[in-house]
């Protein structure tokens, strides 16, 4: 009777066998539990503080390079001509020196292509700050008809076709491709692209020795808030909004402002995600890290140099951009600064500038 049993079951366990050999035989099985830490303090300096990361998303190398391989491939895109970093270019800073980045056919949006780095700090994402995780931000440009344009479906059905994502993503995270993992291997490398190694930096917080006379000057202007009668002012009052290690009100509360570009909006901004009429006009305050390789400036790249942004500031402020930050708007009476003061600004943003962020083998295409 037993014996009668095991006989019956025989086949099933061999038609078991040979079907989980089937789909598992040409690679590694599971390896989940192997993928190699990554310690955070190896990636992120001390003097930033640690970021958040994610629980569920544990830095791991296997993770890091898979999403590094999907940010640089094209087969992301619907006709496979197109990947993140066409708009986010690492000579650039992973931004877009076209005021508007071509996506599939040409197509093109709005904004300007921010640069990435120092995103694991970051609390809110876009320039409209509609997003909060890079693993729910990820899916925008992919599917964005002028940007990648591509059937998510779809792609998991690209990806699994494709012998070095079947190889990666088990190596990451112990199964076949699938848009989870996807997601989370992007938000494992977005966090790693790290910008800490500017003049900048040397000083940070207090070592005001850093800087030559003129930067010294502009740091202090940058840092300096206007009286309402003062003209040309004293202070230029930039770092409520572009203050600290990360030149950039990281807070959502504070740094989701109107700096006054336009007294007509063409672009909603915030308000556009909320709703309400007293976010419209709203950008999130950009890092001002890099500037020198960024250009053009603003959510619609407007500005092609640093001294029509200065300029902006100084002397065109519109007084009456719907929701103008009480920040810059001293008076009713523009900052007025000289050009000495408007190149010393200048001079000290420049310090912030970090060339090693262009070359670093880590962020670079692995195809290559
Ligand atoms: C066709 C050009 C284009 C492509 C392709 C593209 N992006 Fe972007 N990216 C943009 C633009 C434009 C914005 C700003 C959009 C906005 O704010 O509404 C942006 C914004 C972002 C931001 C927000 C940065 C910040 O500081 O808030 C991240 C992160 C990002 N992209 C990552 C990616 C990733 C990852 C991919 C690939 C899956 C990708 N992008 C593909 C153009 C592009
Ligand atoms: C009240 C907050 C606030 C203050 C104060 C402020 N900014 Fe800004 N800044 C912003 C916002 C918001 C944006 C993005 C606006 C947009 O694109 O619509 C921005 C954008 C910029 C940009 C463009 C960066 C890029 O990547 O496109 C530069 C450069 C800049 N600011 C420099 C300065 C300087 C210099 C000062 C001081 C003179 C200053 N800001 C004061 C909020 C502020």
């Amino acid at each position: 009777m037993r014996k009668q049993h095991y006989i019956l079951l025989l086949p099933v366990l061999l038609a078991f066998g040979v079907y989980s050999c089937k789909r598992e035989a040409p690679l590694p099985v599971k390896s989940s539990f192997l993928a190699t830490p990554v310690k955070p303090s190896d990636v992120f300096p001390a003097s930033f503080g640690m970021p958040l990361i994610p629980k569920d998303n544990p830095l791991t190398e296997e993770g890091i390079y898979l999403g590094r391989m999907l940010f640089y491939d094209p087969v992301l895109s619907l006709d496979s001509s197109i990947s993140c970093a066409s708009c986010h270019r690492q000579e650039f800073a992973f931004g877009d020196p076209k005021t508007l980045s071509k996506g599939v056919f040409g197509l093109q949006g709005t904004r300007n292509a921010p640069p990435l780095y120092n995103l694991a700090w970051q609390r809110t994402f876009f320039w409209d700050a509609r997003q909060r995780r890079l693993r729910d931000l990820v899916f925008e440009p992919i599917q964005d008809h002028r940007e990648m344009a591509m059937n998510v479906i779809r792609l998991e059905e690209k990806l699994r076709k494709l012998d070095r994502y079947q190889i990666a993503f088990r190596k990451a995270f112990g199964e076949e491709p699938n848009l989870h993992h996807m997601s989370l291997a992007m938000e494992q490398f977005l966090m790693t692209i790290v910008s800490a190694n500017s003049k900048f930096d040397q000083f940070f917080p207090r070592n005001l020795n850093a800087f030559s006379p003129q930067e010294r000057d502009g740091f202090l202007l940058f840092n300096g808030t206007p009286d309402s009668t003062t003209r040309p002012a004293i202070g230029a009052d930039c770092f409520h909004c572009h203050g600290g290690v990360h030149a950039q009100a990281i807070d959502p509360s504070i740094g989701i402002v109107s700096n006054g570009l336009d007294d007509v909006l063409t672009d909603k901004g915030y308000g556009n995600i909320t709703g309400k009429a007293s976010d419209l006009g709203k950008f999130k305050s950009p890092s001002l890290r890099n500037l020198v390789y960024t250009a053009p400036y603003m959510h619609d790249g407007r500005f092609t140099t640093l001294e029509q942004v200065i300029d902006h500031y100084s002397d065109n402020l519109k007084f009456n951009a719907p929701n103008l930050s009480p920040q810059l708007n001293h008076g009713n009476l523009h900052l007025q600064l000289t050009a000495a003061q408007k190149s010393a600004l200048i001079a000290f943003l420049k310090t912030m500038t970090d060339s090693s962020l262009l070359t670093n083998k880590a962020y670079s295409n692995p195809f290559r």
